[in-house]
């Protein structure tokens, strides 16, 4: 990509951060919406922009990524977190599109977020999911769903607009392995439930490099943003635990989840087999296909 104006929300985030240090390096400009700039100034010691809201911004960019969103595991679904969760993602992205119709943006391209939660949650590996399988009627699902509605309009200031179906991202500073570090070191980690649920899972460095390949390439529409072989939850408590060097000796029930967790539960007894399709056809080759080595990788280098 030549030298483009970014414009990223939730760039100060965990995925976001890493595309940032990647676009720096390839001299872009970068302005990030941010409730916190000053942080965002300090931590790219002033090589990017940030502001607080949208009426700050002037002039006009080239590209737009639209990854802000409060962590949908942080804490319990009560009705207030979730709000939480649709306000941070659905209202901010209305906002977004509304200030991108006032002030008369032409981008070439956006990627707006999303999350292969948009698929529903399912039990085991017995249905493959592609970038044309319907959406589900749970929690995730809509809020995923109406994340993607949200973003609808932008595709009116877009030559492409492109939604980005995130699986889980791995790596070792941030997501779900930042949570599971500290337990499956202890021996404390182990299979949830009956195991079979699957994890459609990337590891960061390939997510970004999609990213790139996605802002260079001829794509639009949804993309499910995935490694090629999804694992099941027993494989990957299995991997882990071998990447640490500790066993996985504390099986979490079913019925203790749904205690912990309520409705949350879902986002570990539950999973969704998605198949990167658009990606795959598309050309794009993963660094780092294999689980057992994207977490070897992670932990021994
Ligand atoms: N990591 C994964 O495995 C994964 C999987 C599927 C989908 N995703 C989605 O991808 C996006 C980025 O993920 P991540 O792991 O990088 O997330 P993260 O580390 O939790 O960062 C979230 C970002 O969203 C912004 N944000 C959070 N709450 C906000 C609020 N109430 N209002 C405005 N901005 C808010 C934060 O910006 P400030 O704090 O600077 O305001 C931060 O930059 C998220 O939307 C997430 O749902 C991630």
């Amino acid at each position: 990509m030549n030298k483009q104006r970014i414009f990223i929300t939730g760039g100060s985030g965990f995925i976001g951060s890493r595309l940032i240090d990647r676009w720096l390096q390839q001299g872009h400009l970068i302005t990030v919406l941010s409730r916190r700039p000053e942080w965002v100034a300090q931590r790219w010691s002033g090589q990017v922009a940030a502001v607080s809201a949208f009426q700050q911004l002037s002039g006009s960019f080239d590209v737009l990524v639209n990854l802000a969103g409060e962590g949908i595991a942080d804490s319990r679904w009560t009705r207030a977190r979730k709000a939480e969760l649709f306000d941070s993602r659905v209202a901010l992205t209305a906002d977004l599109a509304r200030w991108a119709t006032l002030t008369g943006q032409r981008f070439k391209v956006v990627l707006s977020g999303s999350a292969i939660g948009y698929y529903g949650g399912f039990a085991d590996d017995s249905i493959s999911l592609n970038e044309q399988a319907s959406a589900g009627s749970d929690f995730a699902a809509r809020l995923c769903a109406e994340w993607e509605q949200a973003a609808a309009p932008l595709k009116e200031l877009t030559e492409r607009f492109l939604v980005l179906r995130t699986g889980v991202v791995l790596g070792a500073d941030g997501g779900m392995l930042k949570r599971l570090k500290l337990p499956f070191s202890l021996g404390l980690g182990g299979v949830i439930g009956d195991g079979r649920q699957v994890l459609s899972w990337i590891g960061l460095e390939d997510y970004c490099r999609a990213v790139d390949f996605l802002l260079d390439g001829q794509i639009s529409g949804a993309v499910n943003m995935t490694a090629p072989q999804p694992q099941s939850n027993r494989t990957f408590t299995q991997a882990l635990s071998a990447a640490l060097h500790r066993p996985a000796l504390m099986p979490i029930p079913a019925f203790v989840a749904k205690a912990a967790f309520g409705e949350m539960s879902v986002l570990l007894l539950q999973g969704q087999k998605v198949m990167p399709e658009c990606l795959t056809a598309a050309g794009f080759q993963f660094e780092q296909p294999h689980l057992h080595d994207l977490l070897s990788h992670i932990y021994h280098h």
